[in-house]
């Protein structure tokens, strides 16, 4: 073969360009935290190159991502480096049984093989010298890795010490629960900011945030797997797991030793499908030989151990038609295009409804109207459309995603965004370096005045009761409400005469916008829906602005001048204060009586209600952030503290109150006191 055809050979290339596509899914995946490739498209494309690399060793390298793990390095992490005595390795995986039974042909008759479950987080290797947590290091490259300790310290279950002198390491799984993270995603789509795709995401960016008081407010958990040391009791993996659990640290209970085949895929079948009623996402099953001589005569690779084996679960993915697009606008005016497909059964719910995020989501699927396209729920909760049937995405390597193998165009293709509003009719508009269509009418487009209002009186903002999304619906469509000014010149009779609403219904949304007017002036300024200006954001743009007099002629240089607040969040407060519009909705909400004037909530209390009272705090709150529940303690005589113990008077407890202070109130009789509770304590 001459070096031209060499060169053209088009397995070659794919190689190159695989190599080339993996490495840069790796970066986003462990860096960035928001991977563009589904696991098993990962894997399979990981497969190929593998493949590839056998077939053609002469472009073999070792630094070809087949040969080292993924690294969650970032350059400027803040996070001291740390070197692995033992280096960080991954694991074979596959989706086939029969590799799996291949597997366990090859290892030494009668062999013991430990089975658990594969949790779907990020490793973390924990140090103990002479009996101390001293280190907690992310996988890293494999070989150095972040030191995470104070982030880790936040899990209640890792102990800080323990009883053995020797040093070891324990390495496991740092999670997310899945209550928690759609707590977080919650909070976040509240505050418009990004969300995470599922819980490893999740997890992962909140082990790499440098505020430990925010890491321990998400709630992260851990699964412990695998111990490590000089010194190590017994000689099979699962005594050492057992003595691990007596030790004090947290294992898993799911945890088996089979023989055999039959043994290994009973416990596969198990847990596929009872996973799905764990509180932790996982994503297979690990198989381990368990006898420890056994693993070193079978030894390791550069990247994985050859004593254990994933077996991954497909994602659920199902074939459906694609029947129609419809765009959804939501409360800032953002376009949404949404998949209408032919009802089906996906991990037991009915899927006919499927984001398509945006219009280049669209055009990189290359798929229209009428197409049969793959649907997949995988570790997301929400499902999504992975590729057109043409792509078929099973083999994971044929999908086809670029604008010339779909047949579409950018520019020109069949399929065709939309370009007015489908609300209100407004040419849709698209700022340069976003991926959304936006309608700009934001003062008469319906949703979006319907979803302003809908923010104005939820419970982070104005707190009002009785006042759902129905019933907004109800009074836009009534002509009774067009702003949330509106709101406070709502009359009893004409609430009473709507249908499903009486007298007593009336009263109580009264009541609660009654009561809106002494919600504090940060939480009016968060309520007023200034885009970016979410509800942390909002506090300290109070604080520095004690009135909205003085918000309103604020320069630019003084509005970045607060932390947090950028160029463009300080040009949305200019831009809102520029607008007439909103001028004189501010001034009616003024006349109503709405607080505009910040008070320091904390300002002038003193009692001793809670003199030698030793408080935790857990949990999120309604009327007062947590650092002033902190004042507000000290301010009564009261003693914060971070940890529930035997000392513990009672625990603040708020929304989403974290499982293992929960699980450690109830053992050692701690009680929990709700924040009404508190403010009735105090009197407030
Ligand atoms: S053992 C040398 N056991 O899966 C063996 N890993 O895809 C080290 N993982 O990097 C790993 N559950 O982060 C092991 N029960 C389990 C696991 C597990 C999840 C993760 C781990 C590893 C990754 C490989």
């Amino acid at each position: 073969m001459d070096l031209f055809s060499e060169i053209e050979n088009p397995e070659r290339e794919e190689l190159i360009a695989l190599r080339t596509e993996l490495e840069e899914q790796n970066y986003k995946y462990y860096v960035l935290n928001a991977p563009t490739m589904s696991d098993q498209e990962f894997d399979m494309k990981m497969h190929r190159l593998q493949d590839l690399e056998k077939r053609y060793p002469d472009l073999d390298d070792p630094k070809s991502p087949t040969h080292h793990v993924g690294s969650d390095l970032s350059k400027q992490s803040g996070f001291a480096t740390i070197i692995h005595r033992y280096p960080m390795l991954s694991l074979a995986n596959t989706y086939s049984r029969e590799e799996v039974v291949d597997w366990l042909n090859k290892l030494p008759s009668n062999a013991e093989i430990c089975c658990e479950l594969k949790y779907d987080g990020l490793s973390i290797s924990l140090w103990y010298e002479n009996g101390q947590l001293t280190h907690a290091v992310t996988r890293g490259d494999g070989t150095k890795g972040d030191d995470v300790i104070n982030n880790i310290k936040t899990i209640p279950s890792v102990p800080w010490t323990i009883d053995i002198k020797d040093n070891i390491e324990l390495r496991g799984e740092v999670l997310l629960p899945w209550s928690h993270f759609e707590r977080l995603n919650k909070e976040r789509e509240e505050q418009e900011e990004p969300l995470f795709a599922n819980p490893r995401n999740a997890a992962s960016g909140t082990l790499k945030l440098q505020d430990a008081r925010e890491v321990a407010r998400r709630g992260l958990t851990t699964y412990l797997y695998y111990m490590l040391g000089d010194n190590l009791p017994s000689d099979n993996h699962f005594d050492r797991l057992q003595t691990a659990k007596a030790w004090g640290f947290p294992v898993s209970d799911a945890v088996r030793v089979c023989h055999g085949i039959d043994e290994v895929m009973a416990f596969i079948n198990y847990w596929d499908t009872e996973r799905k009623n764990l509180p932790v996402a996982t994503d297979g099953i690990v198989l381990k030989v368990n006898n420890i001589h056994e693993q070193e005569e079978l030894g390791y690779t550069a990247k994985t151990p050859r004593w254990a084996i994933a077996y991954k679960f497909q994602a659920e993915r199902q074939l459906t038609t694609l029947r129609k697009i419809t765009y959804q606008v939501g409360r800032t005016g953002v376009v949404t295009p949404v998949a209408n497909l032919e009802p089906i059964q996906l991990s037991g719910t009915i899927v006919q409804r499927a984001t398509l995020h945006n219009e280049d989501f669209i055009r990189e699927l290359g798929i229209q109207e009428g197409d049969s396209v793959w649907v997949e729920k995988g570790g997301e909760i929400i499902p999504k459309i992975v590729a057109k049937e043409s792509d078929s995405p099973q083999d994971g390597l044929s999908a086809k995603r670029s604008f010339s193998d779909s047949g579409l165009s950018a520019e020109g293709g069949l399929f065709q965004f939309i370009n007015t509003c489908p609300e209100c009719g407004t040419p849709l508009v698209r700022v340069e370096g976003e991926a959304a269509w936006r309608c700009p009418n934001d003062a008469m487009c319906p949703p979006q005045i319907k979803g302003k209002i809908e923010h104005f009186v939820s419970r982070k903002a104005m707190n009002i009761d009785g006042l759902g999304e129905e019933t907004i619906d109800l009074f836009f469509a009534q002509g009774l409400i067009r702003n949330i000014a509106d709101l406070y010149d709502l009359k009893a009779e004409d609430i009473a005469k709507q249908e499903r609403l009486g007298d007593k219904s009336a009263q109580n949304i009264l009541a609660g916008i009654e009561a809106s007017k002494q919600v504090p002036w940060e939480r009016v300024l968060f309520a007023l829906g200034i885009r970016m200006v979410g509800e942390t954001t909002a506090k300290k743009i109070a604080r520095a602005f004690p009135s909205i007099d003085e918000l309103q002629w604020a320069t630019k240089e003084q509005l970045t001048a607060i932390e947090d607040v950028g160029d463009q969040i300080a040009d949305n407060i200019i831009a809102y204060f520029n607008d007439i519009r909103n001028l004189e909705i501010v001034h009616r909400l003024q006349q109503a009586g709405v607080t505009f004037i910040g008070t320091a909530p904390t300002a002038g209390l003193s009692g001793t209600q809670l003199q030698g009272k030793s408080i935790v705090i857990s949990g999120t709150f309604a009327f007062h952030s947590r650092d002033e529940y902190k004042e507000m303690i000290e301010a009564y005589g009261g003693k914060n503290s971070g940890s529930v113990s035997k000392k513990t008077s009672f625990i603040l407890a708020g929304e989403n109150m974290g499982p293992e202070k929960r699980k450690k109130a109830e053992q050692l009789g701690v009680e929990l006191i709700t924040e009404q509770q508190f403010l009735d304590m105090l009197n407030h």
